[in-house]
């Protein structure tokens, strides 16, 4: 039997790359003011920003693209996206958004109020955003081998259980309306969270009688990740392995745009009636009738037929070997990663790959900007431009703990020809590293500042 795992598509529409030259490129991200954000996306040769909306939809999608129904109230492609996440996750109620941030919103104003605290194994920053939007506090409780770059702990996603029971000794269940667990945990590496520890988690949740909520963004990822890595689960089909995980919470946020399989879409589940009814409410006010959310009919086809594609074992198979195929070429090149491969994205530890760029003069950025001069290739700072803190009297600015950059690996979009240059670009980045500069920023947004930011090259003047 050959060994070696192909893509599980052919492929039947393709769209152009447009090849740039180096010089090009030094204009481009110069014009750009140094943030691949700025970028325009054809001026892109490999583009990893993003795992998020991304994808190659399937032929059947498109075909139910065409057979979407967009009635109002009733579309018949609403009762099909609901028979599929009952047949898949196993909640009877469904209710559409435009994409995950949107149910997320939903959930926390039903849920929370001033004064809550919501644990998360890390929550994604949206999430955490619309909690403290709410005035309540998203509390992150990974697990220690998650906090360990280098740990090759299989399940790095987990959720500290001590740590939680702690969380309702200190608060009490009055300040935790819900628990969440995001699967797998994208702000913490793509790494998987394990049946065992869910089931420790829905314990110490049913003990106390509060709700748990899954952050299923990547659910059948991280499924797949428990057949390969869980003992006991080598033989247990992933659409098993999905109910289990399911049947231990009591809803799910869902940002479709991910294992969804689809570019746009999301939505929201719970087994509560009276919050559902709370829920509809509050969509019908800025998304739309519970029926469609704020989606077409057609993109309500598309996901349904998405989700079912999306637990295909060859499927996953090919996903996972392809992220982890990035993963090791990348470590024997001698690459510094976040280990193990995650599921949908490679993250390179930018401060021991340019260790003479200290934190503040942003070595992920630096390591961004390198690898769109070099290779046309887009990827994503998680470091101090997004997450360090500026105080706003004094001007101080403390670093992020971690300085990483992420290859997110968008959906049957890619082939493994693009994985291999893209691990040559790397190659030749990592050898020529003492030459990679710290920026510092030109302009920043009070928020949310890596979007829009522009940077300049420490000891050049700004471009623009
Ligand atoms: N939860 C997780 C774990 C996510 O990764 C994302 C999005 C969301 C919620 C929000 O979903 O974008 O549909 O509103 N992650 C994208 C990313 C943006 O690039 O990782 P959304």
């Amino acid at each position: 039997m050959a060994r070696t795992i192909i893509e599980p598509f052919r492929i039947k529409s393709v769209e152009r790359i447009r090849m740039t030259s180096r010089d090009e490129r030094e204009r481009l991200i110069r014009a750009a003011d140094f943030n691949v954000f700025r970028l325009h996306a054809d001026d892109v040769m490999i583009d990893l920003l993003t795992d998020s909306g991304t994808g190659a939809m399937s032929a059947s999608q498109w075909a139910g693209i065409m057979r979407g129904d967009e009635s109002y109230a009733g579309s018949p492609s609403f009762y099909r996206l609901e028979t599929a996440v009952r047949d898949i996750l196993g909640f009877t109620t469904v209710i559409p958004t435009h994409q995950g941030r949107a149910a997320e919103r939903i959930l926390f104003s039903v849920m929370c109020k001033t004064g809550d605290v919501v644990p998360n194994n890390t929550h994604f920053d949206t999430t955490r955003a619309n909690i403290e939007f709410v005035g309540a506090t998203a509390l992150d409780l990974p697990c220690n081998e998650g906090r360990d770059l280098e740990s090759r702990f299989p399940f790095k996603g987990n959720m500290d259980v001590e740590a939680l029971e702690a969380a309702f000794r200190r608060y009490g269940r009055d300040r935790i309306p819900l628990v969440m667990i995001t699967v797998t945990n994208n702000s913490g590496g793509g790494q998987p969270v394990s049946l065992e520890n869910l089931r420790r988690v829905a314990a110490i949740c049913r003990e106390h009688e509060c709700p748990l909520y899954i952050d299923a963004c990547r659910f059948a990822e991280n499924a797949y990740l428990i057949k390969c890595h869980e003992p006991g689960y080598a033989d247990v089909p992933v659409r098993e392995i999905v109910r289990q995980m399911f049947e231990l919470a009591d809803g799910c946020t869902m940002s479709a745009k991910k294992d969804g399989l689809v570019n746009i879409g999301g939505f929201l589940t719970t087994r509560d009636p009276e919050l559902a009814r709370r829920e509809k409410d509050l969509l019908i006010l800025t998304e739309g009738f519970p029926t469609y959310g704020g989606l077409a009919g057609r993109d309500l086809e598309a996901i349904a037929i998405g989700l079912d594609e999306v637990v295909e074992e060859d499927y996953l198979q090919y996903r996972i070997a392809s992220t982890r195929y990035l993963g090791e070429h990348l470590t024997s090149a001698g690459v510094p990663i976040l280990q193990p491969p995650g599921g949908h994205a490679i993250y390179i530890d930018a401060k021991r790959f340019a260790p003479q760029i200290p934190p503040l003069e942003l070595p992920g950025v630096a390591l961004t900007v390198s690898l769109y001069v070099i290779g046309g290739i887009r990827a994503v700072e998680i470091g101090t431009a997004m997450f360090g803190r500026t105080d706003p009297e004094s001007g101080v600015e403390t670093p992020a703990p971690n300085e990483l950059v992420r290859l997110a690996i968008p959906r049957r979009t890619y082939t493994q020809s693009h994985i291999d240059y893209v691990v040559e670009v790397l190659r030749e980045v990592y050898l020529r590293r003492e030459e990679m500069r710290g920026l510092r920023f030109v302009e920043q947004a009070p928020f949310l500042r890596h979007f829009t930011a522009k940077y300049a090259l420490l000891g050049e003047p700004s471009s623009s």
